[in-house]
């Protein structure tokens, strides 16, 4: 095992969102996150939990390496902001 990352459904909004997502150091800039996040946001797709098509997770507002990933996957930043971290959105088709 290379990474984790937990995908949730939450009712009240409604949406998914992405939780922990972690890539082994020794294992980071491989491709592995990317490839991961795809897999995830495939899964989003199929709906498991509900309709919405709104994904959200937060990050750290100085971790760059995670935001150039969740940016070059269509996330944008949605203003939100809780301490040092940062809420960013992606609406699925
Ligand atoms: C963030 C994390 C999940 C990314 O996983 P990864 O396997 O290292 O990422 P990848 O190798 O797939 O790279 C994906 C993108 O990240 C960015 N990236 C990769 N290495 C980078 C670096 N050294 N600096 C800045 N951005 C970088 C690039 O945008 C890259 O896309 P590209 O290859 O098209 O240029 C991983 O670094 C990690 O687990 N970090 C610690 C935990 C963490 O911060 N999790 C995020 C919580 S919000």
């Amino acid at each position: 095992m290379v990474g984790y990352v937990m995908v949730i459904y939450d009712y009240d909004i409604p949406e998914y969102d992405i939780w922990h997502m972690m890539i082994d150091e020794s294992n980071q800039g491989r491709g592995y996150g990317s490839a991961a996040l795809e897999r995830v946001l495939d899964y989003i797709k199929t709906k498991p939990f509900g309709l919405s098509n709104r994904v959200a997770l937060t990050c750290n507002q100085d971790n760059s390496h995670a935001l150039n990933l969740y940016k070059s996957k269509g996330f944008t930043e949605t203003g939100a902001v809780d301490g040092d971290e940062i809420e960013l959105s992606l609406m699925m088709q």
